[in-house]
C-alpha cells in the first residue's frame, strides 16, 4: 500500500528553546503514533523547520493542513513536495529530531544542477534524492560540541 509523503519548511515565530523542542516533539509523537504518522523534524538555530511528514493519505493531510499550518508557533509554511511513495523514509520514528545549522538545509535544499540528467526524466511529485539525503543526515553522528554550542 502507498504512504503519503508530505514535506515542508517553516519559520518559528520565536525562537524555540530545547524545553519548547522537548515539548513539541512529546505531544508530536504521541499524536503521530497513535495516527500511523512517522517522519522527520530539523530545527536551526536561526528558527527555520523542515518537517516530513509520512502516512496515510488523508492522515497525513489533515494533520497538515488542519492542524500544523495553522500552528501559529511558526509562519512561511511553504510545501516543497507532497505526494505517493511506495515505502515510507522514516519508518522508525513517529517523528525522529535533529538541530541542523543553516548551511545543512542551503545543502539539503540546493536545487539540482543544471546539467543533471535528473532532469530529463519526469518528476515525481515526492523528492526521493531530497529524502535519501534527510535520512543520511538523520543518520549521520552528531558533531556535540557543534551541537551545544548551536543552543
Ligand atoms: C514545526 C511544527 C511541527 C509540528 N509537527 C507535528 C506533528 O508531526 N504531529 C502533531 O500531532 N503535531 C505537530 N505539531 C503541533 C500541531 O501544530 C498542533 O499544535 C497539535 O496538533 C495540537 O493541535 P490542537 O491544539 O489543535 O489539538 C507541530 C507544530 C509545529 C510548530
Amino acid at each position: 500500500m502507498s504512504v503519503h509523503q508530505l514535506i515542508y519548511q517553516s519559520q518559528s515565530l520565536v525562537p524555540f528553546t530545547p524545553l519548547d523542542l522537548d515539548h513539541l516533539l512529546l505531544k508530536t509523537r504521541a499524536f503521530n503514533q497513535t495516527n500511523d504518522i512517522t517522519g522527520l523534524l530539523l530545527y536551526t538555530p536561526d528558527g527555520r523547520f523542515l518537517q516530513v511528514l509520512e502516512g496515510e493519505h488523508e492522515a497525513v493531510r489533515n494533520l497538515y493542513y488542519q492542524r500544523i499550518a495553522h500552528d501559529p508557533r511558526h509562519y512561511n509554511c511553504l510545501v516543497l513536495s507532497e505526494g505517493a511513495s511506495d515505502f515510507r523514509t522514516f519508518n522508525e520514528w513517529s517523528m525522529a529530531f535533529r538541530p541542523a545549522q543553516a548551511q545543512d538545509l542551503r545543502r539539503l535544499l540546493a536545487p539540482v544542477p543544471a546539467q543533471s540528467t535528473a532532469l530529463l526524466v519526469p518528476r515525481p511529485h515526492t523528492r526521493p534524492e531530497l529524502l535519501a539525503l534527510l535520512r543520511e543526515f538523520l543518520q549521520r553522528p552528531e558533531p556535540e560540541l557543534a551541537t551545544e554550542l548551536s543552543w
